[in-house]
């Protein structure tokens, strides 16, 4: 048994996210922990909401809310869409919260001690209208690279380009309108990255070669342009603020660490965050400080956040000079396009997750996503591809399956698992081929391929659809009741061991199948090949009910429906 830290991407909080963005981090990192947990592992899963940053203080500005009333709200409704898809986190906390002030500001201290940190007087954008400095996204105007009139501060949107605000051509404040702009001096403290790229270049080398392609040649390329020194604090009104002990200039005029800063420690701050609600029964220095090497560290992103977290955060963790926790293996995502193009909020294109849920349960979502996730390439969700997703392998292969057994073999036999005859050669045949299945879908778990775990699931599924074609016990009954009733017993192992091994994918569902059979002990833990082969968990005698269809078939009439909302391949 192994310890397992787990955490996804942190969601920024303006707003509920695309499925896009579920896909690439907290729905695969919820699978992977979930498969964990059944095989027995200690695993803690750790997420949070992002919450500071322009992009919170002007979307709570637009909602006309203080940001920390609107950060507290937002935090709330996207933990609600999260629950709703069921994600199991251990925790789910807030980049705001003491805790990760408390650490933020530790780290900092640290750095500066040993000679990462560096004041240093920069010419920020200044607005005497709104009587403040304007970072980031506060300025608005003309990219200079591409020429479009809408570019913020820190990137251009049209041309992705990353730009700094005074670089801005016709720049104006995002608050106010004003264009009466100035550039005034003011002290900002750098993190002298460019001191740590050997370290970090030699950490990488360590790692990359257990690391996904994705997340090692996004290492490589960053590290080959070389580490620049950054500057890690903001004029902003909400942040970790720079702790006055050591920097009270800054500290008086109000300064805040930018938030790509204080984000990824929240990934400490957040367990921290879960050890305080129950002190006496969690450790979570155990997960981050001088952890022992039982604990391995996952991370799930998508590929923009990848040099962050293998190279900015591993370069703040090192400067540190304290044993805290790195990550071991980076699993990285290319995107999901909606109809090959991006999903856009303006343009109404695109699935929200809580829009989602409001349309199917979680597990319609949670099954074909992860069976289509961008691992090796981008993958384009399509309303066409979902509903013959939906209809062919939740429908048909599995909810079809569970039923048709059950319904027939209590028709035939009544409520209880029927007694047939000793297994015979169809059965261990059926017995060796779910083995065989098995071992490959936790191979692949193993090595966090999810689209190739999935096909595995679904290989099992269909294997006890080909069994049950085989031996056609609606049949079979007429000259064999107990070659029927052995038939029919068989299935029903398979669909309590469906019901286990689903459980990572489809935790709802599984739970129904599990519950349909009356057995005594909590049945949810893993099945070793040994049970898989002999397909004689749930013995006859076993009383079971035969539950609501699982998955209902999605008509052309939905698929109309769902693309006239949302916007289809001609938006
Ligand atoms: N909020 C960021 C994003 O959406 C991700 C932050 S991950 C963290 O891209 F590690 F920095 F917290
Ligand atoms: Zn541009």
């Amino acid at each position: 048994m192994a310890r397992h830290l787990i955490t996804s991407a942190l969601p920024y909080i303006n707003g509920i996210k695309h499925l896009g963005n579920m896909v690439g981090s907290m729905l695969p990192a919820d699978v992977y922990s979930r498969y964990l947990r059944q095989r027995g592992h200690d695993v803690l899963y750790i997420c949070a909401t992002d919450e500071h940053g322009t992009p919170a203080e002007l979307a709570a500005k637009e909602q006309g809310l203080p940001v920390a009333e609107f950060c507290a709200q937002a935090h709330d409704a996207q933990k609600a869409v999260y629950d709703g898809f069921a994600l199991a986190f251990d925790y789910f906390g807030r980049s705001s919260s003491p805790e990760n002030v408390e650490i933020t500001q530790h780290f900092a201290r640290r750095l500066n001690e040993n000679g990462f940190i560096e004041e240093r007087a920069i010419r920020q954008v200044y607005s005497p209208a709104d009587g403040r400095f304007l970072p980031d996204r506060y300025v608005e105007g003309t990219c200079p690279h591409c020429g479009y009139d809408k570019a913020r501060g820190d990137q251009c949107e049209n041309c992705t380009r990353v730009l700094d605000p005074t670089d801005l051509i016709n720049p104006r404040s995002a608050i106010s309108g004003s264009t009466d702009l100035e550039v005034r001096e003011t002290k900002h403290l750098f993190l002298l990255q460019s001191k740590l790229q050997h370290e970090v270049e030699a950490w990488v080398a360590r790692h990359e070669d257990d690391w996904p392609q994705l997340a090692s040649s996004i290492a490589r390329k960053w590290l080959n342009e070389g580490l620049h020194d950054r500057a890690i604090t903001r004029d902003l009104d909400w942040g970790v603020p720079v702790p006055a002990d050591t920097w009270p200039e800054l500290a008086a005029e109000g300064k805040v660490f930018y938030v790509w800063f204080d984000a990824p420690i929240e990934y400490i701050g957040a367990t921290k965050e879960w050890a305080d609600q129950d002190p006496a029964n969690r450790d979570w220095k155990s997960w981050w400080y001088e952890a022992d090497d039982t604990v391995r560290y996952t991370e799930f992103m998508a590929k923009d956040n990848v040099p962050f977290h293998t190279v900015m955060f591993p370069a703040t963790e090192l400067g540190v000079r304290e044993p805290w926790k790195k990550v071991d293996y980076v699993k990285a995502f290319n995107w999901l396009t909606y109809y090959g193009g991006k999903f856009s909020t303006s343009q109404k294109r695109g699935v929200f997750t809580d829009q989602a849920l409001a349309i199917l349960p979680a597990d319609y979502w949670r099954y074909f996503l992860i069976a289509n996730a961008p691992e090796s390439d981008d993958s384009s969700f399509t309303w066409e591809h979902f509903t013959a997703t939906v209809n062919k392998d939740l429908a048909d292969t599995l909810g079809n399956f569970v039923n048709r057994v059950l319904s027939f073999s209590k028709k035939r036999f009544g409520e209880e698992v029927p007694a047939g005859g000793e297994p015979g050669e169809a059965e261990a045949k059926l017995g060796e081929e779910i083995a065989a299945l098995l071992a490959e879908y936790e191979s692949h778990m193993e090595a966090l391929q999810f689209r190739k775990a999935a096909a595995a699931l679904r290989a099992l599924w269909s294997a006890g659809n080909s069994y049950l074609e085989e031996k056609a016990p609606w049949l079979e009954i007429k000259t064999n009741k107990e070659g029927a009733a052995l038939t029919l017993a068989t299935a029903m192992n398979l669909i309590h061991l469906y019901a286990v091994v689903s459980e990572p994918f489809i935790p709802a569902t599984a739970k129904v199948m599990r519950e349909a059979f009356a057995l005594p002990q909590d049945t949810a833990t893993w099945v070793t090949a040994e049970e898989a082969k002999a397909l004689a968990s749930v013995p006859s005698g076993t009383p079971f009910t035969v539950p609501p269809v699982l998955f209902a078939k999605l008509t052309d009439e939905d698929l109309e429906t769902y693309k006239e909302r949302f916007g289809g391949e001609e938006g």
